[in-house]
């Protein structure tokens, strides 16, 4: 039995009627709506184990789905954090559960989290792990490896177990000086003077040396300034296996959102001044950024607005990045097969992922304002609510299963 999906537009303009197996017939009149690969993501926060009140699997799966994502890459800093076999395996028996209440079998792969009691377990779960993620600098959670022996051992096996690195790389050192330095704020503002374009490349320039140096494959997460651009590009031009994660807010979003965000604006990497996202867009156009992963990091909004140094960072974004890119690709900002190239085939090599039917058939002229009561995330805010966007998915199609989101 099939999926047909009459008469949508193809990436090259065609009008086709698509075919897709499946358990059950179904036909979808497409007229009017444009087929894309479904979307990889490959950095979320749903937060299963220990911080189920800001999200779970059954809502993180709807708010994926909601954005076109049938592939999501879950990251470690959880409660307690994931960084043993055990702990993997605990981790996936609660997300099998909370897919089977949701009735949405989401792709997924875990990340391991670097801890230095616990480097045998790299090995262990090496098969499984969509990378070893280490929190080179202090984020949400309790993972942080910042010692240069620590960090040499990690990537060292890394390396020698054939495990993808994934660093947050923000120097902790250089933001602990910073923080120092300006006790006396406390307005939210203050997050993007402590945390540093140069405590980001700083410690973007160790994990590149570290990788070369122990021959590791190298992914850097939410990559957020002009100065660690330049040092991605040169190690790529040296023909070092390193790749670049871009998150949509430092691409749509700069320090003016401190103004009428105040501590709600807070995430780590921090926004940066206007010509950084300048700069990422121009990196996605010569091809130095690989990805975009959403760093879809719920917490609630009782906890946002609490005063700066209380407030957590992160900021949930996973059902509106799609639209966030369909926007700007009417703005000329970047192509749809660029999107296509960051959200789906870059990850999926980078990762691994196999080859799959599944598909986003967006509606490109759709224009809609966003709006918290209609979001899927627990959280149930964005820092976009309020932008009119044009450019929605209408439907997502997981493995033969086609999600009508008028009806989700
Ligand atoms: C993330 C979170 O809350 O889990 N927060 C964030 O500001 N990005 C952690 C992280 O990815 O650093
Ligand atoms: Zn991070």
């Amino acid at each position: 039995m099939v999926i047909e999906i009459r008469n949508v537009q193809t990436l090259d303009g065609k009008k086709i009627t698509h075919a897709i197996e499946s358990k059950k017939s179904q036909i979808i009149e497409a007229e009017g709506l444009t087929m894309l690969p479904a979307l990889i993501d490959p950095h979320v926060h749903f937060r299963v184990p220990g911080a189920e009140h800001k999200e779970t699997w059954e809502t993180g799966s709807k708010a994926a789905i909601a954005g076109g994502v049938t592939t999501v890459c879950d990251m470690p800093n959880n409660f307690p954090s994931t960084s043993t076999l055990e702990r993997l395996e605990a981790k996936e028996k609660k997300i099998q559960e909370q897919l089977q209440q949701s009735g949405i079998p989401l792709r997924y792969r875990l990340y391991l989290g670097a801890n230095s009691n616990h480097f045998q377990e790299i090995g262990k779960t090496k098969q499984s792990i969509a990378g070893l993620k280490i929190y080179m600098g202090s984020s949400t959670g309790d993972l942080l490896l910042c010692d240069l022996p620590s960090l040499e051992e990690a990537f060292r096996i890394a390396a020698q177990e054939g495990v993808l690195v994934a660093v947050h790389a923000e120097d902790e050192h250089l933001i602990q000086l910073n923080r120092s330095k300006h006790v006396e704020r406390t307005d939210a503002a203050v997050h993007s003077v402590i945390r540093s374009p140069e405590a980001a490349a700083k410690s973007v320039a160790l994990a590149i040396a570290l990788a070369k140096k122990h021959g590791a494959r190298l992914y850097i997460v939410h990559v957020s300034s002009k100065e660690e651009l330049q040092l991605i590009r040169a190690a790529k031009r040296e023909g070092c296996t390193v790749y670049a994660e871009v998150a949509p807010h430092h691409l749509f979003m700069d320090e003016n959102a401190y103004r009428s965000l105040g501590t709600q604006a807070l995430v780590n990497p921090p926004l940066r001044e206007k010509s950084n996202c300048e700069a990422l867009w121009e990196a996605i156009s010569d091809g130095t950024i690989d990805t975009i992963g959403t760093d879809h990091a719920p917490h609630t909004l009782e906890e946002k607005r609490r005063p700066f140094g209380a407030a957590p960072s992160g900021f949930p974004s996973i059902e509106l990045y799609l639209s966030l890119l369909l926007n700007a690709y009417h703005e000329k900002k970047i192509s749809l097969e660029q999107i296509v190239s960051l959200t789906h085939t870059r990850p999926r090599e980078i990762f691994g992922f196999p080859v799959h039917s599944d598909v986003v058939l967006v509606d490109l002229s759709k224009t809609k304002q966003i709006d918290d009561a209609r979001l899927h995330t627990k959280a149930k805010w964005s820092p976009y609510t309020g932008r009119i966007l044009q450019g929605w998915p209408r439907y997502t199609i997981l493995d033969g299963t086609v999600f009508d989101l008028e009806l989700l």
